[in-house]
């Protein structure tokens, strides 16, 4: 019996919070180019920008409503009129156009930030909203540093705010501070004591202040969020955002466990990924889950022999579903004959039993002394033991010492 998987919004915001990351900062030729991926990706909401800040905010945001058709296009205010009619103005050419208002809601926000009684600061919210609806149909409101605001406050907002007319309620955690069982938590009380959630998506914005961003948005999925904010390689402010092809990918690769969907292309996350990257000049770590050069690559023999004999015994995603080429066998002091015959296979090179042992040797030892082995490296090592077959049998002296006369 097949049940019909639940949708999981994928909001962008690569291009307002990610590019608050420091020196992360786009032209809006950029900004459009990369709208343009975005929407290649299958993201369902693109947050352009903040367009009161600049007026190269504002344009860009422009262009991308004119320019960018799908996605819903979305615009970030904070609940103040002029920043409301700047967001209105640039989503306006947009077919599908959404304002995005905000207003802090936990005690140290409105106390030291924003200097407003909680009470104040619900009649603030409201107005925002009922402004925003003035020009767009599709409102989101957002509790900035939800997860530290009070519980019965928060659902006081929230109630107030869909009553006002947003379609979508953002439940962020502003600071990275929620754990994932907390926030789950957090999320499923929402859903069971605002009177009116059903009107409205319930939507989470996650930082990595703790590097817990996407398991709190896995959490919350889990207790009924439907919508996931998030940026492509994690940018954004501080430690960032939760990573778009971490969810995405997450939610894929085990729908044994999530039984949701995106509409998310994953064979254009790392070509997103890339773009980010060359836009922002901000890449990934080799080791970043999903589109990180690491990712899909394999040095230890026991990995290499694995995946050789069948991918899937290191393997739980297929590099091709996330757009890389292919895996990849890397040859290093790790690597055993199993990579270095798939490497004479592929490259057309016949070697017998004994020849590529030794060879095998012979990139061990270059491998002690550098970095990595590349092919022009490998080829080197052929012709070296080409003109000296009995080299590979002598083991340094220094090494033999430590070894008790073993050779690698
Ligand atoms: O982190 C945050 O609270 C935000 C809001 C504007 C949604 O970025
Ligand atoms: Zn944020």
């Amino acid at each position: 019996m097949s049940s019909k998987k639940e949708k999981i919004i994928i909001f962008d915001t690569t291009l307002r919070d990610g590019e608050q990351s420091p020196g992360a900062s786009m032209t809006i030729d950029e900004k459009v180019q990369m709208a343009h991926q975005l929407k290649n990706l299958g993201v369902d909401v693109i947050e352009a920008g903040f367009p009161v800040i600049s007026e190269g905010d504002f344009l860009a945001v422009r262009q991308i409503a004119e320019e960018v058709q799908g996605p819903t296009i979305c615009a970030l205010a904070r609940a103040v009129d002029k920043d409301i009619e700047a967001a209105a103005m640039a989503v306006e050419p947009a077919t599908n156009k959404r304002i995005h208002v905000f207003i802090a809601t936990s005690d140290i926000h409105m106390e030291h930030k924003l200097k407003m009684t909680p009470e104040q600061v619900i009649l603030k919210a409201v107005s925002a909203v009922k402004k925003a609806k003035q020009y767009v149909n599709d409102i989101e409101f957002s509790a900035e540093d939800a997860a530290r605001s009070d519980l019965s406050f928060l659902v006081q907002v929230i109630e107030a705010v869909i009553d006002a007319g947003a379609t979508t309620v953002n439940i962020p955690d502003t600071v990275g501070y929620a754990t994932p069982a907390e926030f789950g938590e957090l999320i499923g009380e929402l859903k069971s004591r605002v009177r009116n959630i059903g009107k409205a998506i319930l939507s989470v914005h996650c930082h990595n202040d703790l590097g817990l961003a996407t398991a709190n948005s896995l959490s919350a999925i889990a207790n009924g969020a439907r919508q996931i904010e998030c940026t492509v390689n994690g940018i954004g402010e501080r430690s960032g955002n939760c990573a778009l092809e971490e969810v995405v990918m997450a939610l894929k690769t085990r729908q044994d466990k999530f039984s949701v969907e995106t509409g998310i292309e994953t064979r254009q996350l790392v070509n997103s990924s890339r773009m980010v990257e060359s836009i922002t000049g901000i890449n990934v770590q080799p080791n970043k889950a999903i589109v990180g050069r690491n990712s899909f690559a394999h040095e230890a023999g026991i990995h290499q022999h694995g995946v050789i004999a069948k991918r899937e015994t290191y393997e739980i995603m297929r590099a091709e579903d996330v757009g890389f080429a292919s895996n990849e066998i890397v040859l290093g002091k790790h690597s055993g004959k199993h990579a270095i015959k798939l490497w004479l296979e592929k490259n057309n090179i016949q070697l017998n039993e004994q020849e590529t042992i030794a060879l095998s040797h012979r990139v061990k030892a270059l491998s002690d002394i550098q970095k990595s082995v590349s092919d022009e490296d490998v080829f080197k090592l052929l012709d070296q033991q080409a003109d000296s077959p009995k080299k590979e049998e002598r083991v340094p002296e220094e090494a033999t010492q430590y070894l008790g006369g073993r050779r690698w």
